[in-house]
């Protein structure tokens, strides 16, 4: 597959969004480490969790135990898979999210996705949402400091806006590797924010790049444009999608979410596919 990078890291173009194996109509266990299986098994060298991604209160880091057992049993070469988790999200248990952003917690958050991945050091560590009663200098000035001791070997940040990308880039010394926002045919807000990754030289991942889990079947009743140059190519309208979003800038790397291996055997296939100049105006 097309590889693209984060910070240092080669990865494949596409990744696969671990959220949808972990909270409201997750599938069985079997199911979820099959689809992990069938990335892996397709190239996928890239794979995003979050310690938030559970639906009881009593089972945080659902999604990570999971990714973690699947490399465990995967035949493969593991020490080429990236896996991005994130902290400062937390979910109660009674369906709602909520923030967490002070060092002292994040530094924990941090420890404990550690010890569920079964890793020296996370390979790339996210702040997931900002957390308005915290300064943001101070939350990132946790993810510095992991960095500084080897606990995380890559700091990135989600849901920021510009001037946010600017902060984190300056606190942690010229190495923020990655932004995490929402970005798909359906929503093209960040594109500011993937301007300006594409000029600092940082990832930038789109989350929900389908338009989400339960929207994402529907994108080519939607968009009846990614429908269409679909047909021409004989492809899926969500191919199509990841294809036009790879093709705005050298440094986007989509995340698509899967709980099934037929998902993310056809979202792969986009990091191949050439769509031309004509098309891509006309998808915008
Ligand atoms: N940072 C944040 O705040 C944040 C927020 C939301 C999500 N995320 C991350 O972004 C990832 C992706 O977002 P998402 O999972 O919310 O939404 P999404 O990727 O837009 O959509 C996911 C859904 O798309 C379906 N799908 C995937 N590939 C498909 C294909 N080729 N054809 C048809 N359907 C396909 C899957 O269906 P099946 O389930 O049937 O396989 C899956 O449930 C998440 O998993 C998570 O890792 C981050």
């Amino acid at each position: 597959m097309r590889q693209r990078t984060i910070g240092n890291v080669q990865v494949s173009a596409v990744g696969l969004g671990g959220m949808p194996m972990s909270i409201e109509g997750r599938p069985d266990r079997s199911r979820s480490i099959d689809t992990i299986v069938a990335a892996l098994d397709a190239g996928v060298t890239l794979i995003d969790t979050a310690d938030a991604y559970h639906i009881g209160g009593d089972e945080v880091g659902h999604n990570e135990s999971l990714i973690a057992e699947a490399l465990a049993g995967w035949g493969g070469d593991t020490s080429q898979v990236l896996v991005a988790t994130k902290g400062g999200h937390r979910r109660p248990g009674d369906g709602s999210w909520n923030v967490k952003g002070d060092p002292a917690y994040l530094k924990q958050a941090a420890e404990a996705s550690l010890k569920r991945l079964g890793v020296d050091a996370i390979g790339l560590y996210q702040y997931h949402r900002p957390d308005p009663e915290v300064a943001y200098a101070d939350s990132i000035g946790a993810l510095r400091d992991l960095l500084d001791e080897g606990k995380i070997k890559l700091a990135g940040i989600s849901n920021a806006n510009p001037d946010q990308i600017r902060e984190a880039q300056e606190i942690l010394g010229g190495r923020l590797a990655s932004v995490q926002n929402q970005f798909s045919p359906a929503y093209r807000s960040s594109q500011p924010e993937l301007e300006l990754c594409d000029e600092l030289g940082i990832a930038f991942l789109p989350w929900s790049p389908l338009g989400g889990i339960s929207k994402a079947g529907e994108l080519g009743e939607k968009f009846e444009k990614f429908a269409r140059i679909g047909d021409d190519h004989g492809v899926s309208p969500q191919q199509v999608a990841l294809a036009w979003e790879l093709s705005l800038s050298p440094r986007v790397i989509p995340i698509p979410g899967a709980s099934r291996p037929e998902s993310i055997r056809d979202s792969v296939k986009a990091a191949d596919l050439e769509l031309t100049e004509a098309e891509l105006l006309d998808l915008g």
